[in-house]
């Protein structure tokens, strides 16, 4: 099924994660998710950003960016308004992006959904902010050198960008550079981290 995503009114959260070894097409080795470019970290990102100790964040939506392997990039979005049929196991979610990264890729911009709530398409970080821009998501970056983010004014509907295990590169930095930068203390920490943390924040709103 293709359809032209829309976003429901309450989506409050969307990050972006960047996953710049992970492979976007090919097989992935479920006992081997760390070998397979970071894809662990990918995995407990998601995991963090949509799930509950018992049910799934309906405010939440990411878009996961595979840059890795030979193929075109894939972005593949988990949207927590409707997501089912996923659990909130490494293996499980993991499971879901490996059934994908054997389909074809969708030309950039045209999301097929593949399970409820699970949508892939083509397109890069680019992409994801021109949908968030139209969307009136107010974007940001997270770096341990910008605003802390308890100092941050947050607007109804935020957009946060954050890495892998690698520092964003030379393309991302100048496209990122013109965004606020949010702070979550001065120690570099995992992403999954980094995203319980904002939700955390966010939750006390
Ligand atoms: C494991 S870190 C990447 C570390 C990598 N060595 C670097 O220099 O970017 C993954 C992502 O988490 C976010 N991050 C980590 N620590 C942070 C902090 N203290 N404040 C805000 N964001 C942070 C950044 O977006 C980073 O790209």
């Amino acid at each position: 099924m293709t359809r032209i995503l829309t976003l429901g009114d309450s989506l409050k959260r969307f990050y972006a994660i960047i996953g710049h070894r992970a492979p976007s097409s090919g097989k992935l080795n479920l006992n081997d998710l760390p070998g397979s470019g970071r894809m662990d970290v990918l995995v407990r990102a998601i995991n963090s950003a949509l799930f509950l100790s018992h049910g799934i964040r309906n405010d939440s939506l990411i878009t996961l960016h595979l840059q890795g392997g030979e193929g075109p990039d894939r972005r593949i979005l988990f949207d927590g308004t409707t997501l089912a049929g996923v659990r909130p196991d490494e293996r499980s979610i993991a499971g879901q992006i490996k059934a994908i990264m054997k389909l074809p890729i969708p030309p950039v911009g045209r999301f097929q959904e593949i399970t409820q709530g699970i949508f892939h398409s083509g397109g890069d970080i680019t992409d994801t902010i021109e949908s968030w821009t139209k969307d009136n998501v107010e974007i940001n970056i997270l770096d341990a050198d910008g605003t802390n983010i308890t100092e941050k004014n947050i607007v109804e509907k935020i957009g946060i960008i954050l890495s892998d295990d690698l520092p964003f590169n030379e393309y991302e930095k100048d496209i990122l550079d013109t965004y606020d930068k949010i702070s979550l203390g001065e120690k570099w920490l995992q992403g999954h981290s980094c995203i319980a943390i904002t939700q955390y924040e966010l939750d006390k709103l």
